[in-house]
């Protein structure tokens, strides 16, 4: 990773750590849960999600300040996504990030509570009085926020996901469940960093939409990949789950070599699709590169 993503993984890191702490609070926060917040969310994850926010970000010249906000929020609906495909009734997993999941390490209504919290905290961040947003950008945001993080995007593709358990799956029916429960999601980090901008750019932000909509399939493939093919200690969570849970996933039905073929394609469109849109797209195709050829 080159030193501008590194000092935007820090810069992250303490901003999420800044917006967690008990004093930017304004409501008392019981305390077991505001731990739970933390443990989950803080110091362990790649952070990819708030990388593309500020990457799209720069290509249509946003400000920093904005992007913060949106890349902690987008982080923020990543971990409570997270928090609850652990669940003894979603993936049931006891570990994630290198150490025990939340509901191992607290229980599983403070893991499910933790999770709430983050994702309306989320929309907290984006809608406060004190947020850097005008009315329309905090609206436009929101939206796209709850669109793709909801029923028609990450909560969607989690109950496809769990409905399609021991069962064989056609191509076109687990590339929509990717699409939902991951590609939605990143979807929304690089429309919403571009949303940051001052001046609203409807090109750009089409051409960022197909970039994204194609980072986000490779995405999951990649991460069905390295499910097989990564260990345990490689992932900081369970390698081999997949299987395990008789999920159905791009090595299964596609095989292990026509995935990586379909990862590099679909970075391959994705790269294109931004080629014309400014002359700060360095860090977009950085992380495209990162998404499809990283180790964990
Ligand atoms: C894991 O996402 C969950 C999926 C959507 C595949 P990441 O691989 O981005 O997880 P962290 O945030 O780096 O731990
Ligand atoms: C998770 O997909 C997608 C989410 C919405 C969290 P996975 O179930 O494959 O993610 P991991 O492998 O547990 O991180
Ligand atoms: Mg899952
Ligand atoms: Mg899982
Ligand atoms: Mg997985």
């Amino acid at each position: 990773m080159n030193n501008r993503l590194n000092e935007l993984q820090t810069r992250i890191e303490n901003v999420l750590d800044t917006t967690l702490s008990a004093k930017s609070q304004q409501l008392e926060i019981p305390s077991r849960l505001l731990e739970a917040m933390r443990y989950s969310t803080l110091d362990g994850g790649k952070r990819i999600r708030a990388l593309l926010v500020y990457a799209s970000g720069f290509a249509v010249n946003a400000p920093l300040n904005k992007l913060d906000t949106v890349a902690a929020a987008l982080e923020c609906i990543h971990s409570y996504s997270l928090i609850h495909d652990d669940l003894p009734a979603m993936d049931d997993d006891d570990l994630r990030r290198g150490k025990a999941t939340s509901h191992i390490q607290f229980d599983e209504a403070t893991a499910i509570l933790a999770g709430d919290a983050l994702v309306t905290l989320a929309f907290e961040l984006i809608n406060a009085p004190t947020s850097p947003f005008s009315d329309t950008q905090s609206r436009e945001i929101s939206h796209i926020l709850s669109q793709c993080a909801g029923a028609s995007g990450m909560v969607g593709g989690q109950m496809l996901d769990i409905l399609a358990t021991q069962q064989t799956l056609s191509q076109p029916e687990l590339e929509n469940i990717h699409r939902c429960k991951t590609g939605a999601l990143i979807r929304a980090a690089v429309i919403c960093g571009a949303l940051c901008a001052e001046q609203k750019n409807n090109i750009a932000i089409k051409q960022l939409t197909i970039y994204a909509n194609n980072l986000g399939l490779a995405f999951q493939v990649v991460d069905d990949i390295l499910d097989i093919e990564a260990s345990t200690e490689e992932l900081g969570k369970t390698s081999g789950a997949d299987q395990n849970l008789g999920k159905s996933t791009y090595p299964s039905i596609i095989g292990l070599e026509e995935s990586k073929l379909l990862a590099q394609n679909l970075y391959q469109e994705a790269i294109a699709s931004i080629s014309s849109i400014s002359d700060n797209t360095e860090s977009l195709l950085e992380l495209a590169n990162l998404v499809v050829n990283r180790k964990k």
